[in-house]
């Protein structure tokens, strides 16, 4: 199916750090793709560079076949690109309804102009929106549906992360990112969030998927191919059982326990 995102020599530079550093990577749409690497590789600023959160200081990034170098976050985010953070970024004092509802900001177009002299216009909008975010909170946990309107910080962990999916699914996005959706779950809930990647994938057919953890099991299970990072640059990429077995790999993540060990 054809290329979704590339990146060529991606790099960003926090003063002498290169946190990402001449990163070569495809994902095509319909992929899923892990990206791994001990903590501090650079797997978060990634995604932050893709999202615009970061501007690079040197390299490509392309998405479906346009650059997104230098784009705001919320055009990028327009374009199809959506993601989930590390800590969970929901609004804890609103309900989930409402938090899936602010993921479709990016496509929803009233204006203040419409608000005051569009009214039905806005209000169909929004009963459009209403009814695509229950049908979403539904088609992935029966038990977020059923408390829409419960605050979102009285979501269990798990709950809170699915919730995060949803909300970044509400956008429609053709490039999905997750940054470490089983962190804080327990086996079995780390078991449902697996089942529930594949619903998605299922569901929304040539949606691509970057997928950073340190749950090997999740990756080895989700991702059909491995993207290895440490100190900021590529050292390997393959299926989960090419990259198991690089030397490389098992030094990056042996060093850094021998160092942590030591410290
Ligand atoms: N805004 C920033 N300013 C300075 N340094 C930064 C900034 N953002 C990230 N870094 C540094 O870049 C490196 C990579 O960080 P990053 O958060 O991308 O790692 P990670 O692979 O996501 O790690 P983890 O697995 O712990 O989440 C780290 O050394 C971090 O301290
Ligand atoms: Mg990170």
């Amino acid at each position: 199916m054809g290329r979704l995102l590339e990146t060529e020599k991606l790099t960003i530079r926090f003063g002498g750090l290169a946190a990402v550093n001449e990163v070569d990577f495809t994902i095509d749409h319909g992929e899923a793709v892990g990206l791994i690497g001990p903590n501090g590789s650079g797997k978060t600023t990634f995604f932050n560079l893709l999202t615009g959160i970061y501007k690079p200081t040197g390299g490509v990034i392309r998405y479906c076949g346009e650059s997104l170098v230098g784009l705001p976050t919320f055009k990028i985010a327009k374009q199809g690109v959506a993601r989930t953070f590390q800590n969970n970024r929901l609004f804890l004092n609103l309900t989930v309804l409402d938090n899936v509802l602010i993921g479709m900001h990016p496509h929803q177009d009233s204006t203040w102009f419409d608000a005051v002299f569009r009214r039905s216009y806005v209000e169909k909008e929004v009963e459009q929106g209403v009814e695509k975010g229950l049908g979403l909170l539904s088609q992935f946990s029966q038990d977020l549906a059923k408390n829409c309107y419960q605050r979102a910080g009285d979501l269990p962990q798990a709950d809170r992360r699915k919730l995060e999916i949803c909300r970044a699914l509400a956008s429609n996005p053709r490039l999905l990112l997750l940054d470490e959706p089983s962190a804080g779950m327990t086996p079995a809930e780390t078991e449902e969030l697996m089942e529930d990647i594949r619903k998605v994938r299922q569901k929304i057919g040539g949606i691509g998927i970057i997928i950073i953890e340190h749950d090997m099991a999740v990756i080895r299970e989700v991702a059909e191919r491995v993207v290895v990072l440490n100190y900021g640059r590529k050292i390997a990429e393959g299926t989960f059982r090419e990259i198991s077995n690089n030397e490389l790999v098992l030094e990056a993540y042996l060093g850094r326990e021998e160092q942590d060990a030591q410290a």
